[in-house]
C-alpha cells in the first residue's frame, strides 16, 4: 500500500503551545491523510480524551476505534494511549506473560505505571506509537499509511521524543533500553516530522521558535509550522478620515452620529494594529525556514464539517502532498 502523500512521512507529531489547536489540527491532518483510501491512526497520550470529545464519541478504550470516514473512502482510527495499558501490553509481549493484566493489577503495577519516572513512562507511550507505525499485516504491508500524534505541548515535546537520553540511567533494564533505542530510530528517521501549531501572537510564536531550536539540537526532524486561527486580512485605506466614514454611512442610509463614527475609526485603528502585529509575527515564523501552512478561523464550533474544511485547507496547501498519480 502506498504511503499517504508522497513525502515518505509516516509519523506526524503535532505539538504547539497549549490551546493553540493541536488536537484540532491533528484531527484535520488525519482526515487529509486518509482521503482517497488511506488508513490513518490518530492517537493521543495525555489521558485527556480530546479526540473523543472532538469527534463526539464516547471515551476511547485502549483499542483502535474508527472515529471518521474520509472523503474518497479512507478512514481514521483513534487510540488514546495510556501508560498502564501500554505497560501491560509491553510486558505481555516481551516476557510472554499471559494474563499479565490481572497479575499486574494485583501487584499494583497499574499504580506503578502511572507514577513511574517520566522517562520510562514516555518510553511506554512512544513505544506504542512506534509499534503502530511499524505494524504490518500478513502480507507485509503497513497496517497504517500514517500515524498522527496529538502530542504533548511544545515545552515538553523534545524531552518526550528524546527518550533515550532520559532512560540511560535505567539502561540496565535491558528491554526498556532497547525499546527506547528502537523508538529513537523511528523518531529520527525521515519518516517522522514534528509539526508545530501556533497563533500569530507573541507567546506562542516565541514557544515555536524555542521549540524548533530544541528539536533541531536534538536532531529530531521538524516539519511544518501551522499558523492557526489566521485572521482574514481585509484591505483598509491607508488613512481613515472621519468625514469619509460619515459620508459612507450616510450613503448606505445609516445615521452616523459622532459616537458611531468615532467608534468605527477607533476599531479600524485597533484592527490595523492587530494585523500589523500578526504580520510581524508571521515574518518571524517564516524566518524559521520551515514550510508554513495557514488555517483560518472556522465559523462556529469544530464539528465534522469544520474538520473536513480544515483538512481541505491543509491539502490545498500541499499538506500532505498530493499522491503521485499511478
Ligand atoms: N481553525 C479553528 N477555527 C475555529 N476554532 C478553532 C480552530 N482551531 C481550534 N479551534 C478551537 O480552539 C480551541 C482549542 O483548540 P484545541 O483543543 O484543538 O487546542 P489544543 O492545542 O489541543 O489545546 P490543549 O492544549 O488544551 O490540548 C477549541 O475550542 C477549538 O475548537
Ligand atoms: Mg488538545
Amino acid at each position: 500500500m502506498a504511503a499517504a502523500g508522497n513525502d515518505g512521512l509516516r509519523l506526524h507529531v503535532v505539538t504547539g503551545k497549549g490551546g493553540t489547536g493541536k488536537t484540532t489540527v491533528a484531527a484535520a491532518l488525519a482526515l487529509a491523510l486518509a482521503r482517497d483510501g488511506g488508513r490513518v491512526l490518530l492517537s493521543e497520550v495525555e489521558g485527556r480524551q480530546g479526540i473523543a470529545q472532538l469527534f463526539d464519541t464516547p471515551p476511547l478504550p485502549y483499542e483502535e476505534t474508527r472515529v471518521a470516514r474520509a472523503p474518497g473512502g479512507g478512514e481514521v482510527l483513534a487510540l488514546a494511549i495510556d501508560p498502564a495499558a501500554a505497560l501491560i501490553e509491553y510486558l505481555a509481549m516481551f516476557y510472554h506473560l499471559r494474563g499479565a493484566g490481572s497479575i499486574l493489577n494485583r501487584i499494583g503495577a497499574i499504580e506503578f505505571a502511572t507514577t513511574i519516572a517520566p522517562g520510562v513512562r514516555d518510553v511506554l507511550l512512544t513505544g506504542k506509537i512506534k509499534e503502530a507505525v511499524d505494524r504490518r499485516d500478513g502480507q507485509g504491508r503497513y497496517v497504517y499509511d500514517a500515524v498522527v500524534l496529538d502530542a504533548p505541548p511544545t515545552g515538553r515535546i523534545t524531552r518526550f521524543l528524546n527518550v533515550t537520553a532520559d532512560v540511560s540511567s535505567l539502561a540496565r533494564m535491558g528491554p526498556v533500553k532497547s525499546q527506547a533505542d528502537s523508538v529513537q530510530r523511528v523518531v529520527r528517521s525521515p519518516a517522522t516530522a514534528v509539526h508545530l501549531v501556533t497563533l500569530l501572537e507573541e507567546m506562542p510564536v516565541q514557544e515555536t521558535v524555542d521549540g524548533i531550536a530544541e528539536l533541531r539540537a536534538a536532531q529530531i526532524p521538524v516539519g511544518r509550522v501551522i499558523v492557526n486561527l489566521r485572521r482574514q486580512p481585509y484591505p483598509l485605506p491607508a488613512r481613515i478620515v472621519k468625514k469619509d466614514v460619515t459620508e459612507a454611512l450616510t450613503s448606505v442610509g445609516v445615521g452616523g452620529g459622532k459616537a458611531v463614527v468615532d467608534g468605527l475609526v477607533a476599531e479600524a485603528a485597533a484592527y490595523r494594529e492587530r494585523v500589523a502585529l500578526e504580520d510581524r509575527e508571521l515574518a518571524d515564523v517564516e524566518a524559521l525556514g520551515q514550510p508554513v501552512t495557514l488555517l483560518a478561523q472556522q465559523p462556529g464550533p469544530i464539528d465534522r464539517g469544520a474538520l473536513l474544511a480544515l483538512a481541505d485547507s491543509l491539502a490545498a496547501q500541499g499538506f500532505p502532498p498530493a499522491k503521485a498519480a499511478s
